[in-house]
């Protein structure tokens, strides 16, 4: 069975646009197959975008990561003028990042990332729907070694459906970070995690 997460360059092209509106912003996304919810932006990606529009007074930088074809970077950025950086591991998933930056006239800088391994930065917010299908020890890295890229007082936010074990995540978590639940709906959790204490 292919993932979205996989690099499959026999995968036939479909690309395909769709329209996603958030804080009375309209944004035009390319999605193609191989990449993550393509035919609408998926429930717990809109549900974090929001949460986090409407809940962080951050303005610092901000690393979007797993960032598919770019959705969440790509409104902080238009919404709050945030420098971004967006990393995936799918190159065709970085392609349509390339893309819908141009068609929403936003900015950020776009690259090939296995988890964290590129990254040089260090960053306000990393913020993430993070890859649950690519397994736990991929997605517990993304989330736990998360402090090692932020700044002090930066802040953690993602995604994860209590189908998925967020109640686990969140007890394995509260190790390192001061986790905070913001939202929940349809059994998709946002969190927000600091380290504030713990640093
Ligand atoms: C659940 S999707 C979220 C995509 C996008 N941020 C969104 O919300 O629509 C997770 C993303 O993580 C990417 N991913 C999987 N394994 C990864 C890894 N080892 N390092 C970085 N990204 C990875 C996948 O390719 C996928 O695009």
């Amino acid at each position: 069975m292919e993932h979205y997460f996989t690099n499959n360059e026999n995968l036939k092209s479909n690309l395909r646009s769709i329209e996603y509106t958030v804080k009375n912003t309209s944004f035009v996304f390319y999605t193609d197959n191989g990449v993550f919810s393509k035919s609408t932006v998926d429930y717990g990606t809109d549900l974090l975008i929001k949460a986090y529009l409407d809940n962080s007074e951050k303005t610092g930088n901000v690393l979007d990561i797993g960032c598919g074809y770019g959705v969440i970077g790509i409104v902080i950025n238009k919404i709050k003028g945030q420098e971004i950086e967006q990393v995936d591991v799918n190159k065709r998933a970085l392609h349509l990042t390339e893309m819908n930056n141009k068609e929403n006239k936003t900015k950020s800088k776009v690259y090939e990332s296995n988890i964290y391994e590129k990254i040089t930065n260090k960053f306000d917010v990393i913020i993430t729907n993070p890859p649950i299908r690519a397994g736990k020890k991929i997605y517990m890295t993304i989330l736990k070694e998360a402090h090692e890229h932020l700044k002090p007082n930066g802040e953690l936010w993602f995604v994860v459906r209590k189908d998925q074990g967020a109640k686990t995540i969140e007890k394995e978590l509260k190790e390192n970070y001061n986790i905070k639940l913001i939202e929940k709906q349809r059994g998709y959790y946002i969190y927000k995690a600091d380290f504030a204490l713990t640093n």
